[in-house]
């Protein structure tokens, strides 16, 4: 039996005005009728998997039982964090619970900010790397990297690793995050892929190398999780001991310092909506390159994103050339597509204003 984790805790500035503080991007209709959260949770449960597990703050607990409600799906439990602590603690969280009632079961970590269109490769993918999750080594996917992007997480494939096998592979170093110049480097080896953000372990396993890579959040979280309460469905983390916690993503607590670890190649498509361009690509341009939602009209553009996200809103552009425009009720986004990932800053500009 498999358990999807599915973390949902996150803020995702590049995606405002569509994506706030109070609703992050993956709980946003981004590609259609469904968000993103509601996407994953279908795709994780099913033949094979446990109901999920998911793993969000307080301020979205009400999103979350009624985006689940909205697809048919319910949770094994919700676990609510007393204040984000970024992925390490979130995921740990989850291992724990789980190793309460089978500590060799699998853990699928699946962020809810993802687009993966082709659903069976990616049930074919992660079949493929059971084996080597039961046999205690912590299982990375692999995206084939497109540019030099500093917002990921690279894999370094060990020596004679097979970049387009169909099983996993060993892995020489996980590098989080680098900088431009490290990022080129690592492209133009050939040797690296993207970390896909997705993960597979035995809660055994992945609690071990907490174990041995951050012991004082091992204490910290098994104390929040035994001080934890229940109440309408939700399973509310103690508060002080999860505040001794450090605030640290699993890339940089873990996956960069374990030495068991594998990646598994993913070939079919994957992208992280991780601003406005993605979400243009991903939305499928027409033949003049354009996205438009209902409500917005191109004329004469080419290359351009316009979303009205209110009824009744009616955006028009004419002669735009590689433009991305979102309107909403209470703001409105202009921006040139090059320039998509500066949209964190029209957030932080507005922070200083209030
Ligand atoms: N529950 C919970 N609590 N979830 C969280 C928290 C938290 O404190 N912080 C982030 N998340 C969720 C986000 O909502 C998202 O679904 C997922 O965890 C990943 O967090 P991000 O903040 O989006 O991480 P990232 O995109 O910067 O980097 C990760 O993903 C990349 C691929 O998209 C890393 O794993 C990279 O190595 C990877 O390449
Ligand atoms: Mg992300």
């Amino acid at each position: 039996m498999m358990h999807a984790i599915l973390l949902c805790g996150g803020s995702g500035t590049r995606l405002w005005p569509l994506s706030r503080k109070c609703y992050p991007k993956q709980f946003a209709k981004l590609m259609g009728d469904e968000s993103l959260f509601q996407i994953s949770a279908k795709r994780l449960t099913g033949p094979g998997f446990a109901p999920p597990i998911v793993v969000t703050g307080d301020p979205f607990r009400f999103i979350v039982t009624e985006q689940l409600a909205q697809v048919e799906r319910a949770a094994q439990a919700i676990l609510i964090e007393p204040e984000g602590r970024n992925t390490a603690p979130a995921i740990l969280a989850a291992a724990l619970y789980i190793a309460r009632t089978d500590a060799q079961a699998l853990m699928l970590v699946a962020p809810s900010d993802h687009v993966i269109p082709d659903c069976d490769a990616f049930a074919q993918t992660v079949q493929a790397a059971v084996p080597r999750a039961q046999a205690g080594d912590l299982v990375t996917f692999g995206i084939t990297p497109t540019r030099a992007e500093t917002g990921y997480g690279y894999l370094e494939l060990a020596e004679g690793a097979n970049a387009s096998a169909q099983t996993p592979q060993p892995l020489a170093r996980f590098v989080e995050k680098p900088d431009r110049a490290q990022a080129q480097g690592m492209l133009q080896t050939g040797n690296f892929l993207w970390n896909a953000g997705i993960f597979l372990f035995t809660a055994q396993a992945i609690i071990a190398a907490y174990q041995t890579h951050a012991p004082e959040m091992l204490d910290a979280v098994r104390a929040s999780l035994d001080g934890a309460t229940s109440d309408l469905g939700l399973t509310r983390l103690a508060p002080e001991a999860w505040g001794q916690a450090d605030d640290i993503s699993i890339d940089y607590a873990i996956m960069e310092k374990a030495d068991n670890l594998a990646v598994m190649p993913f070939a079919a498509g994957w992208s992280d909506l991780g601003g406005w361009d993605a979400v243009w690509l991903e939305s499928g341009p027409d033949a003049a390159g354009n996205v438009c939602s209902d409500n917005a009209t191109a004329i004469d553009c080419a290359g351009t994103l316009l979303r009205s996200e209110t009824d009744g809103l009616q955006l028009v552009g004419i002669g735009l050339d590689n433009i991305i425009a979102v309107a909403m009720g209470d703001a409105v986004l202009v921006a040139d597509k090059s320039q998509a990932q500066r949209v964190k800053e029209a957030v932080d500009a507005l922070k200083q204003r209030d």
